[in-house]
């Protein structure tokens, strides 16, 4: 029989749901899995959350250090606010607890740094980001493609993430804050893609930032910025509507140099109406290229230069020779919840010392991630070109 793991979820809002249903699904996706998780307890910060958590069965509180410290728990995952990651993170490795923490893993790489030290320094202890775009077959089998130098050298890279919530009805929530930008949301999913499929990280970069709505009405409830997203329009509906500044981007333009020569560019907004979820890349080789979008999750788009033919192939990723992932049957479509159940499931291979289908995110990779956005932030303050390796 598995061993069972007492999991908490820290954070009641859209993540912490996705999360929870994707533990109770790992031991029915994933009947060998050495380790099931079993939920256990719960942070909320609203009523209504601790009301839903409780009608659920785990043991709710609002008191966040009871629920890391209760000893009874063996592994926090992480879904608050950027800004509340470090306090909790710093207190759950101190507790001796597993931790998976979502994205992006700090609000600076001073803290990023002291987060990855710290768990570094335990190495019994799980430590895991959700950069969960890793967990879909299509970017496995990019991945792999760059391994083996299907194509030769990369000598172009174009990433996006793309939405359109943000726009001036949306009312003002923590992502709007200094520590919740697009940047941060957005750009670092789309960094850490880039180097999970090329291995590469950038050597100089060039960053532009715009804010296009200075400031945003204040919402007249309490509640998670999902609850905001859903209420657009729905700030204070009286005469003297509070307004509050924004503090941070709502789009970011990166170009960046690779090692071996190739040149890059990054986009990543919340104002591109007609998006909702559009995240990618495309990558331009030698001889031939790779493409990905989200729009099309399950399938990865290769062009082969060398063949006659020539034209893109779109290739179909959701099947069992690739990641090997519980796909039921190939071609039965993966969606985001599907993503996340791996995700889970691939912590518990780690934390039983079994190797996961393909790399988790590690503190240590989105520490790389948080030194890229301080680089992109510098030199848009700046105007200038930067290199990464100033920023440690
Ligand atoms: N990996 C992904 O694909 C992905 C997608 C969305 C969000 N995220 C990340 O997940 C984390 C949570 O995002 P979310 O979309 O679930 O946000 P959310 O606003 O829906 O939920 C955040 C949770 O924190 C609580 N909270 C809000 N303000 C608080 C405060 N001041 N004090 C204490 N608790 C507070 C909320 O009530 C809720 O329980 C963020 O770090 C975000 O970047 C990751």
């Amino acid at each position: 029989m598995a061993k069972t793991l007492n999991v908490s979820i820290l954070g009641y809002g859209m993540m912490g749901t996705v999360r929870a249903v994707a533990y109770e699904a790992v031991a029915r996706y994933y009947p060998s899995c050495p380790i099931k998780p079993v939920l256990y307890g719960a942070y909320t910060y609203t009523d209504g959350e601790f009301a839903a958590a409780n009608e659920v069965g785990w043991k709710a509180s609002k008191d966040l250090d009871a629920v890391i410290k209760d000893p009874e728990c063996d592994y926090v995952d992480v879904c608050l606010p950027n800004a509340m990651h470090h306090d909790a993170v710093m207190k759950a490795i101190e507790a001796g607890k597993h931790v998976f923490c979502e994205k992006p893993l700090a609000v600076s790489v001073d803290e990023a740094r002291e987060m990855m030290n710290a768990v570094e320094a335990k190495p019994n202890l799980l430590n895991a980001v959700n950069f969960i775009y890793r967990r879909c077959p299509s970017n496995v089998l990019a991945r792999q493609l760059v391994k083996a130098n299907r194509f030769g050298k990369l000598i172009e890279a174009r990433s996006f993430y793309n939405q359109s919530w943000g726009g001036p009805d949306t009312p003002y929530s923590w992502r709007f804050s200094k520590t919740g930008g697009t940047l941060g949301d957005l750009g670092s999913h789309a960094l850490d893609m880039l180097y999970y499929v090329t291995g590469m990280r950038p050597i100089e970069l060039c960053a532009m930032q715009a804010t296009h709505i200075k400031e945003r009405k204040v919402p007249s409830f309490v509640g998670s910025d999902l609850e905001a997203r859903m209420k657009r329009g729905a700030g204070s509906e009286t005469e003297d509507v509070k307004m509050q500044a924004v503090e941070t981007d709502d789009a970011t333009r990166i170009m960046y140099t690779l090692p071996g020569g190739a040149i890059g560019s990054l986009e990543c907004t919340r104002n591109a109406w007609g998006t909702e979820n559009t995240h990618g890349y495309e990558l331009y080789f030698e001889n031939g290229a790779i493409a990905w979008n989200y729009d099309d999750v399950n399938y990865l788009s290769i062009y082969d230069a060398k063949n006659p033919e020539r034209g893109w192939s779109r290739v179909l990723s959701n099947r069992g020779d690739i990641g090997s992932y519980a796909s039921f049957a190939d071609g039965h479509m993966f969606g985001y919840r599907d993503f996340t159940v791996n995700a889970c499931y691939e912590n518990m291979l780690k934390i039983a010392g079994a190797e996961e289908v393909a790399p988790i995110a590690t503190f240590r990779d989105a520490y790389d991630v948080e030194r890229t956005i301080e680089a992109v932030r510098n030199s848009w303050e700046n105007r200038c070109w930067v290199k990464l390796a100033d920023f440690t």
